[in-house]
């Protein structure tokens, strides 16, 4: 193979061959391949695109790079959900215990905080004890002893995908949809459940501005997860808005106990309970209604929650924080945001929200630094809602009292607000391949 020749082919719009494709990632998973012959070639992949056959192979060749997952011994019953990403999204640690609770079988890597988003690694790293890096073996025994079982990723898992997502990093070529979907998946195939329900964010907080392009790229997923074997779906979901009120690690956990407890934010329960339908329905091979019965009665019944103390347990963490949220107590310093003026709040930029709580300390400003579990943001009203000059719109919670300032002007500019009433926003805009 003459890489010279793939890319020329490309350019021209050609579809390349599964041999081609296969040998370009082995070699460059090897080194062999320079960088600068790959990145000419992802940018052709970006202004050419890629068959869905291409796709799939690409996918399969990434996933196959380095050490894949085998769960085949716990049956047809192992299901992963994937989020693209977004601001206050805690969704796997309510769906997670759900879905454990009502028999599924949750065996996942999760990632940390990137830019604006949150990681739920960082979020179970809450947890005083809780152990988000595992060998494969008390991986398998995690998930044996309480069904679930939640872990960072894998150094060795698609390392080809680690090298790619590198170089589009730096040229350019992140925004493409074959080589987001061929990126995520290959990540979800090695991972190595027999379902797969993707939860693909939509609006400014996420990487997908508008519900078609969110489409795509679900139907892109989806399609490389069937033509690979696994059972999958997609659900699109809102992301011009965070999702319920907290955002920041530990604030989330304990936003998440509440809904697991019966109570919490609306959009959060709605949300969580769609995806749990979704898994369900895949993983124990039920209908999606029937999916959401049983995600509403494992939930309003207790039984998600009392998973969720097993799972904490179980993984290294202290129980008594599952049990009593109020022990993560709270940052040093707090300051309410408040009204300039009265009106209705017309929108938010969720993007800039994700950066105001990542300046108080609940993301990280380079790969070294540390997350302050406790720092982030409660937002006490949100799109739609009506408030008057001097209500307190919401919270600003850090340990170092010098972001303070800067994050509080970071969240005046992320709200709109208008004179009349605003529409609420929709939640939930499909389900793709269920
Ligand atoms: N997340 C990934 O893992 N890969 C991408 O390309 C984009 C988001």
């Amino acid at each position: 193979m003459r890489m010279y020749d793939i890319i020329e082919k490309k350019k021209r719009g050609g579809e390349l061959s599964e041999g081609e494709i296969r040998e370009l990632i082995s070699l460059f998973t090897k080194g062999d391949i320079p960088d600068y012959q790959m990145s000419a070639l992802l940018m052709a992949i970006y202004f050419k695109g890629m068959t869905e056959k291409e796709t799939s192979i690409l996918t399969d060749a990434m996933a196959n790079s380095g050490d894949t997952v085998d769960l085949s011994a716990f049956g047809s019953g192992t299901v992963d959900k994937h989020s693209t990403g977004g601001v206050g999204d805690k969704t796997t640690l309510i769906v997670a215990p759900i879905v454990a609770a009502a028999g599924g079988i949750v065996a996942k890597m999760s990632g940390r905080g990137l830019g604006h988003t949150g990681g739920t690694v960082d979020k179970l790293e809450s947890f005083p004890g809780f152990r988000t890096s595992l060998s494969a073996d008390e991986f398998v025994s995690q998930v044996k002893r309480c069904n679930i079982a939640v872990i960072g990723q894998s150094a060795d898992l698609a390392p080809a995908d680690k090298l790619l997502y590198a170089l589009r990093d730096v040229t350019a070529t992140v925004d493409s949809i074959p080589l987001i979907a061929s990126s995520i998946m290959s990540k979800k195939l090695a991972a190595g459940t027999r379902s797969i329900v993707l939860d693909v964010k939509c609006g400014s907080g996420a990487f997908m501005n508008t519900p078609e392009a969110a489409r795509e790229l679900a139907s892109a997923m989806v399609s490389i997860g069937k033509s690979r074997g696994r059972n999958t779906a997609a659900v699109i979901t809102n992301m011009d808005i965070p999702l319920g009120h907290a955002i920041g690690n530990a604030l989330e956990v304990k936003e998440a106990i509440e809904v697991l407890k019966g109570k919490g934010p609306d959009d959060l329960r709605e949300v969580c309970l769609t995806l749990s339908s979704v898994m369900l329905s895949l993983s124990l091979g039920i209908s999606e209604s029937e999916g959401m019965a049983l995600a509403k009665d494992t939930l309003e019944s207790g039984r998600a929650h009392l998973k969720f103390s097993e799972w904490i347990r179980e993984q290294g963490g202290d129980e008594s924080y599952a049990l009593s949220p109020e022990k993560f107590g709270e940052a040093k310093y707090k300051l309410p945001l408040i009204a300039k003026s009265g009106g209705y709040i017309a929108s938010t930029n969720a993007e800039k929200i994700g950066l105001a709580a990542a300046k108080l300390g609940a993301g990280r400003e380079t790969k070294d630094s540390v997350i302050d579990p406790r720092a982030g943001i409660i937002l006490h009203k949100k799109p739609g809602d009506m408030v008057s000059r001097g209500d307190v719109i919401a919270t600003l919670y850090t340990e170092k009292q010098h972001t303070l300032a800067e994050a509080e002007a970071m969240l005046y500019e992320s709200l709109v607000m208008s004179d009349s009433p605003i529409e609420k926003q929709k939640l939930i805009f499909g389900i793709i391949g269920g």
